[in-house]
């Protein structure tokens, strides 16, 4: 039996299970990866304290940091998501060696399924069969009115992810916020997740990567996953319910040393390592946005323009404020009305 503790490495455990995977015992591996294994591509994950995208979003003074992907507040307020769309959008990032993991994965058919939830398509880059993953909070490929549903045009996308620029709905009777196909707090998963759910409890083993498992209904995955079948994490920190069953075993680190380690036990390293270099090679030409400005200064810019308008509309408050005072004096001051 397996059993660590969600705060110890075990290169034992790897082995035993590598071995199964040799062995043909494990042949339907469902995976379950987060933001953590797109973080050395260069993009931040949301919850690390310091680095994550919520505290590095604290100086534009959002409601709540998920507010920024939350439906309610984009109707709204828009500006925040597409000010940092061109920092966080997968043009010009290379798959991971995690993401070519997963891409020999279902080379070997040993992909049963992935669930991801992150929007980056970086798994599709490294060469994971479309059939064989949900992205489960959606895209980037398309993009659509976020209220009447109109399609949008992906060049005026691009222009105006590359402008740090709201698009609006082209429909003149709407003229709505267009929303790349991510889902958003509030929103409903895309329909597939209900069937394929079920998949985590077909599955001979569990491998899940980089996510806090924070956010339902992914995060209910694991759990879905039947008892006594094994279940593997690999992340920095300890997730959800992780290491609480007997065969679990959680591997504290980075995804990358992770997949490392975990193909050297396998005898796949030199396979992997050759398959994430030519996915990197395979994207390396292509430059969807010219490179532009840090996530750090996308921020800056927004937070500055946002207390501008928090100015503004601070000081039309109390110009209101002083013009409503003094009607209500004026009017106190006459006699009432006779009938
Ligand atoms: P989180 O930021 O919540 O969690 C990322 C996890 O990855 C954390 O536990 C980190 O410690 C870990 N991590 C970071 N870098 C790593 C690395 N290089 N190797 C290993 N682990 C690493 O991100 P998610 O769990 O993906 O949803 O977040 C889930 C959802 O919450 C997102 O899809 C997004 C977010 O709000 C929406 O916006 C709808």
């Amino acid at each position: 039996m397996i059993s660590n503790p969600p705060t110890k490495t075990s290169n034992l455990g790897y082995q035993v299970l590598a071995d199964r995977i040799t062995n043909g015992q494990i042949t339907r591996i469902v995976v379950l990866t987060g933001a953590g294994i797109s973080t050395s591509a260069g993009i931040p994950d949301f919850r690390t304290p310091g680095t994550g995208l919520y505290d590095k979003l604290a100086p534009l003074n959002l409601p709540y940091p998920e507010a920024i992907f939350s439906i309610s507040y984009f109707t709204h307020t828009p500006e925040p998501f597409y000010a940092i769309a061109r920092a966080r959008h997968p043009g010009n990032l290379k798959p991971t060696i995690s993401h070519a993991f997963l891409a020999l994965l279902a080379k070997k058919n040993l992909l049963h399924f992935l669930f991801t939830q992150n929007i980056d398509g970086l798994e599709e880059d490294a060469g994971v069969p479309v059939d064989k993953l949900l992205w489960t909070h959606g895209n980037w490929k398309s993009q659509h009115c976020h209220k009447c549903h109109a399609e949008y045009p992906d060049d005026l996308m691009k222009n105006a992810i590359r402008a740090g620029e709201v698009p609006y709905c082209l429909k003149t009777e709407c003229g709505a916020a267009v929303k790349p196909d991510v889902v958003f707090f509030g929103q409903s998963l895309p329909a597939e997740f209900e069937d394929r759910q079920k998949m985590a409890a077909e599955a001979d083993l569990m491998l899940v990567m980089g996510t806090s498992l924070k956010v339902a209904p992914c995060s209910q995955l694991p759990r879905l996953v039947k008892e006594g079948v094994p279940r593997i994490l690999i992340n920095m920190e300890g997730a959800g319910d992780m290491g609480n069953r007997g065969q679990d075993l959680c591997i504290l680190g980075t995804c990358d040393n992770g997949v490392r380690e975990l193909a050297d036990a396998l005898g796949w390293r030199d396979e992997l390592e050759t398959l994430w270099k030519d996915a990197v090679d395979a994207k390396g030409d292509i430059k969807e946005l010219e490179d532009g400005p840090t996530l750090d200064e996308c921020i800056a810019k927004i937070a500055s323009t946002m207390n501008d308008k928090m100015k503004i509309s601070n000081g039309h408050k109390r110009m209101l404020e002083n013009h409503l005072s003094s009607k209500f004096a004026q009017m106190m001051a006459k006699p009432p009305a006779q009938s």
